[in-house]
């Protein structure tokens, strides 16, 4: 692993070190103020971290090795090292949920309990793949975030578009703040990431799955296939919400995650003792 300089992190909340922390990996192409409302909303006492992904937010860009989300998770494993965060519940939404996968295949010792959110473990299919290089070289060629920028409702459910289409405001301003080269990174970083079905087949400890029934871009198929693979697997599906339920319904999201945290104290205190 080369040594990064150290991702930023939202510390939400510092708990008791007899508790699991709760580590939360962001959206595309957002960053860890998208999990605002979930920390506040947030049952317990433990310790709630959001890492800025890298070129994201407030962290740096990881130079100029090729665009990779294996490289992604070894910053974040890095970054928790040095916040002295041997083993959490590590929760990705969407990109977060790819980046999470990844630190499960490369560190699966730091993975206590997995939240995975609104993502998919298969691999983009070609045209997927190709779309997402159109769109990092129009975002360098335009030098701005625009060929992105519709995400900010795209991505929301019909329900909330509809009822709420002040969310997409506060998407677009969180869009609006990133970088034209932290976007097209990890565009092309997603691009090139394999299928990991299989490295859920390998995960024995506590998953969640959480999918909008309103989410077109990860929908709830994908959800039932990361499932299939997982030895104890807890799908909820979120009524009325799309693909950024975090935002859309945190109060669910929390519950849910409160749930899988408590899991994982459970096992770990089971097996470690
Ligand atoms: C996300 O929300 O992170 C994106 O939809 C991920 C993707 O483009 O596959």
């Amino acid at each position: 692993m080369t040594p990064t300089t150290p991702l930023n992190v939202l510390t939400f909340r510092t708990g008791p070190g007899d508790l699991l922390p709760v580590v939360l990996l962001h959206a595309f192409p957002l960053d860890a103020r998208m999990w605002d409302d979930v920390a506040r909303l947030a049952p317990g006492s433990r310790t709630v971290l959001a890492v800025d992904l890298p070129g994201l937010g407030g962290s740096a860009g990881l130079g100029m090795s090729p665009p990779s989300l294996d490289d992604a998770a070894d910053a974040v494993a890095q970054t928790l090292t040095g916040l002295d965060v041997e083993r959490a519940v590590i929760v990705g939404l969407s990109m977060g949920g790819y980046v999470a996968l990844a630190l499960l295949d490369r560190h699966p010792d730091r993975v206590a309990g997995l939240g995975l959110l609104d993502t998919r473990s298969t691999a983009d299919d070609d045209a997927a793949r190709a779309n997402r290089l159109r769109v990092a070289a129009e975002l360098e060629s335009s030098g701005t975030v625009d060929a992105v920028r519709p995400m900010a409702t795209a991505l929301l459910g019909e329900t909330t578009r509809t009822l709420r289409p002040e969310l997409a405001d506060r998407v677009g301003a969180l869009i609006g703040q990133q970088t034209v080269a932290g976007v097209a990174w990890s565009q092309r970083a997603m691009a090139a990431r394999p299928d990991r079905t299989a490295v859920l087949r390998r995960f024995a400890g506590p998953a969640l799955v959480l999918v909008g029934d309103e989410d077109v871009a990860a929908p709830v198929a994908e959800a039932e296939h990361m499932v299939q693979a997982l030895a104890a697997p807890h799908l909820v599906v979120v009524p009325h919400a799309g693909h950024l339920t975090a935002i859309e319904d945190p109060a669910c999201v929390a519950e849910a995650l409160g749930e899988l945290a408590a899991q994982a104290d459970t096992n770990d205190h089971r097996i470690h003792g």
